[in-house]
């Protein structure tokens, strides 16, 4: 079995495939290097943050993690238990399915940028506040503005309604492109592996997304 249907399979998403379909190719060399120095200050600066009253209660920053010049960078809601206990984005069971999730299109953790709107886990995994969001938004823009990607992609309903402003269903704001910042950078929705883990039928519309989020990959400027 290929790696792409293990993904898949590991998913639960069934596979059909195009007859002689032309086997899929990437572009995702590495940019040129970063300027390093900006990168670890801002890791610094995140590191003591005492902006808002979650530093009182977080174990961990979760910084984000990834390739600094991604071409993709993932953005979720906030770090949940076990990524405040230790300080990586998606690393339990939502986690693992978003790790499978980018294997399905040829992706790694590694080729991407993970992070989060934002940056500690508010306690008892409570949504986000605006004013948290508004104070932790900066260091996501600095983020963005040193990876410089190509899309982002908003996982979850909150993560959508935060970076777009917007108040609209998931099911209004997935399957078109939006922009994100001052800088317009092109942004795609989807489900959150979280709500794919309790509502697994949705993992096929899922798979729809991934393929745009690889068709966009390979288009976008
Ligand atoms: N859910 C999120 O939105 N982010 C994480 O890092 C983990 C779970």
């Amino acid at each position: 079995m290929d790696k792409r249907t293990q993904y898949l399979q590991a998913m639960d998403i069934p596979l059909w495939e195009e007859r002689n379909a032309p086997a899929h190719s990437m572009d995702i060399s590495p940019q040129p290097p970063a300027s390093t120095t900006t990168w670890i200050a801002l890791q610094e600066e995140v590191a003591v943050c005492t902006k808002c009253d979650l530093n009182k209660t977080r174990t961990h920053t979760v910084f984000g993690i990834g390739n600094q010049k991604a071409q993709l960078v993932i953005i979720g809601e906030a770090p949940g238990a076990n990524e405040d206990k230790q300080g990586i984005p998606f690393v339990g069971r939502a986690g693992m399915l978003l790790t499978s999730m980018l294997q399905s299109i040829g992706l790694h953790r590694e080729d991407v940028f993970i992070a989060n709107v934002l940056k500690c886990r508010p306690p008892n995994n409570r949504d986000p506040s605006l004013h948290e969001v508004e104070l932790c938004t900066p260091y996501l823009l600095r983020q963005l503005e040193h990876i410089q990607p190509r899309l982002i992609v908003a996982v979850g309903r909150i993560a959508a309604h935060y970076l777009l402003n917007t108040q609209e269903a998931l099911s209004r704001l997935r399957g078109k492109l939006h922009h994100y910042g001052e800088q317009s950078i092109p942004l795609w929705v989807t489900f959150h592996p979280a709500y794919l883990l309790r509502s697994p039928k949705e993992k096929a519309r899922a798979y729809v997304d991934l393929l745009k989020i690889r068709e966009l990959l390979e288009q976008l400027p």
